[in-house]
């Protein structure tokens, strides 16, 4: 069977663009005993990926030249040699960005989608939403009356921190991108206040203005001087989430800041990094957490959905833009 699979022909310098892909015919293996055959329904795209066109050691192996992109996908099985899955159920895992694919199924998961739309499983249900609750709980540790910053507040990660956040019972400001995103987060996310980092001048000043009792929570989804500004006005015993530092992954020379270390010193703050995986043992736990807050309706999900196996590159990189509001997903 021939199918159509996306490699990476070429490692970016900088920003990525369409040249560093190439979307291909490949006929696919027969499929063995225990195996199965999957069709991709939905495609995750992420800005982790971004690092895994680089040639360089990190927690996640490299993409390798010539070979197809790998990445969370929403699956239907569509021919099985496994007692282990029936043609028609519905998984959840890391494959190929091939349209269908010849899979042993381990790692993947299955998802009921009566709980949720099958999307949901990328995002909200997903390792975004396990992101932002394992990171504002965990390590955020909001208290009732706190103060929380959340960067990329629109994004997949953060408008789910967001909305924890005002569980939690804290005010909550966020940092997006454009007008309508800010719009969006107050009306339909319960943001307190939101900063369009484009087009305010001194962020540090706007969050001095928002946040007058200083921040206790700072949930950093992009770096750099957007971070700056927030750690300004980083209260005594806060918590710093290091989730992301999507500002700096196309920077081709390391850009020099503000020394943080003397004021996380003197106001005796604690900075965390962590990556999603490291909460591996307690997903069950979170998923639960997630789903019954969805099934409440505390918890609100929007995605931007592009239509088109081959728009999965352009939709990567529409991450970089801050195309998405809410999970960037790509429906084959
Ligand atoms: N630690 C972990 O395990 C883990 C897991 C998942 C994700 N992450 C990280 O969490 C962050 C959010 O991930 P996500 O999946 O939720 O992505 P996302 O926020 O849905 O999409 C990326 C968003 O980042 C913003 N952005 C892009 N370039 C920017 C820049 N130069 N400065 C400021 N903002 C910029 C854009 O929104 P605007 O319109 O606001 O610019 C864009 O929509 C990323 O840094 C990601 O790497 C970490």
């Amino acid at each position: 069977m021939i199918t159509q699979q996306i490699v990476l022909v070429s490692r970016p310098n900088g920003t990525p663009t369409l040249d560093n892909f190439r979307i291909e015919n490949v006929e696919l293996d027969l499929m063995k005993d225990d195996e199965i055959e999957v069709e991709g329904l939905f495609y995750s795209v992420d800005p982790y990926m971004r690092g895994r066109m680089n040639d360089a050691k990190s927690y996640v192996a490299p993409f390798k030249i010539d070979q197809p992109i790998e990445g969370a996908v929403v699956a239907k099985v569509t021919a099985t040699r496994s007692g282990n899955f029936k043609i028609g159920e519905m998984v959840t895992g890391r494959l190929n960005w091939r349209h269908s694919t010849i899979t042993n199924g381990k790692g993947l998961h299955k998802i009921d989608t009566t709980v949720a739309p099958a999307s949901y499983y990328l995002g909200i249900l997903g390792m975004t939403g396990l992101t932002a609750y394992f990171g504002l709980t965990d390590i955020g540790k909001p208290k009732v009356g706190e103060t929380v910053v959340v960067s990329g507040a629109a994004g997949a990660v953060g408008m789910v921190v967001g909305q924890i956040a005002k569980i939690y019972g804290c005010h909550v400001i966020g940092i997006a991108g454009s007008d309508k995103k800010v719009k969006i987060l107050k009306e339909e996310f319960g943001f307190d206040e939101v900063i369009n980092y484009k087009t305010t001048k001194n962020i540090k000043e706007a969050i001095a203005f928002f946040c007058p009792k200083g921040v206790d929570v700072y949930f950093d989804n992009v770096g750099g001087e957007i971070s700056d500004a927030v750690i300004a006005n980083i209260n005594f015993y806060a918590r710093v989430v290091l989730c992301g530092q999507i500002s700096l992954y196309n920077s081709t020379e390391v850009p020099v800041g503000p020394r943080l270390q003397p004021m996380l010193l003197t106001r005796s703050v604690l900075m965390q990094g962590f990556i999603i995986g490291n909460y591996e043992s307690h997903f069950p736990k979170g998923m639960q957490q997630l789903v019954q807050w969805v099934k409440e309706g505390k918890l609100k999900s929007t995605e931007t959905v592009t239509h088109g196996f081959d728009k999965l590159p352009t939709a990567l990189l529409g991450l970089f833009n801050g195309e998405n509001m809410g999970k960037m997903i790509v429906e084959a």
